[in-house]
């Protein structure tokens, strides 16, 4: 939750929506499954990147609930490439003491697809220098529902801190910056409860041009942000 981040220069937990993989691939006239691929190769170097800076927390938001009713030849292309992005990059991770971590809805993905992020959470576990946390099939306010209805089964109210400990990023800071590339200023279901004091960067960046130096170009204009939190 917010409280437990310091506003300070380097933000502790970034939030990517990382968008415009479609269009990159369609100006290079290429099939939208490349554009998706470069997207996929941009985030494992971000994945990198994000962590020498200093951040604890990176959610990067992948796959939306509203993106799993895409066509079934996008979608499976998107599969393929979380097939291929678990067993290639956990050890990496893990090295470099990453704890990798996927938020949504897992009943919506194929099987094997659950098998790999079990794996692949388990194998990271632990890890003391951040975490990567993935959005897969995730949404925001199914996310909140589901919470909602967690509640109402236990049968108590709840308060802002017990609400978020039901929610899938229970145990995570609330993000300090979200950032969507690709041009369009939405948020598109993403993280909803916890983006509510994030500091917001847009960029006309298609997210496979998303560089390293464009990312400490989102950190240096958050270092000139000034936090209030509703006070004077
Ligand atoms: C973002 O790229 C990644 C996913 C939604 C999986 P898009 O596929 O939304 O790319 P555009 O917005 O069509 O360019
Ligand atoms: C948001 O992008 C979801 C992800 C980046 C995973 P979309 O491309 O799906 O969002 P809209 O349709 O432009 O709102
Ligand atoms: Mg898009």
């Amino acid at each position: 939750m917010a409280e437990k981040t310091d506003g300070g220069a380097i933000p502790a937990h970034i939030a990517i929506i990382m968008d415009g993989n479609g269009r990159w691939a369609k100006r290079r006239l290429l099939p939208r499954g490349a554009g998706h691929r470069a997207g996929m190769n941009r985030m494992i170097g971000l994945s990198e990147h994000v962590f020498d800076r200093g951040v604890k927390y990176c959610t990067l938001y992948a796959l939306s609930t509203e993106n799993l009713s895409s066509p079934k030849e996008e979608l499976d292309g998107l599969f393929s490439l979380f097939r291929e992005f678990f067993p290639a990059n956990v050890d990496r991770l893990k090295k470099k003491g990453i704890t990798l971590r996927v938020i949504g809805d897992r009943s919506l993905l194929p099987e094997d697809i659950v098998s790999l992020i079990a794996e692949g959470e388990a194998d990271t576990a632990g890890g003391a220098r951040g975490t990567l946390a993935l959005a897969i099939g995730y949404g925001g306010r199914q996310e909140i529902l589901s919470a909602v209805n967690e509640a109402v089964r236990r049968g108590k109210e709840v308060s802002a801190q017990e609400f978020s400990a039901l929610l899938y990023t229970a145990d995570m800071p609330d993000p300090d910056l979200l950032i969507r590339t690709g041009k369009e200023v939405r948020i598109s279901n993403f993280l909803l409860w916890q983006a509510a004091y994030s500091e917001l960067y847009f960029t006309d960046v298609l997210f496979p041009d998303f560089s390293d130096k464009e990312f400490d170009k989102a950190i240096e204009a958050f270092s000139r942000r000034e936090r209030r939190f509703g006070k004077v």
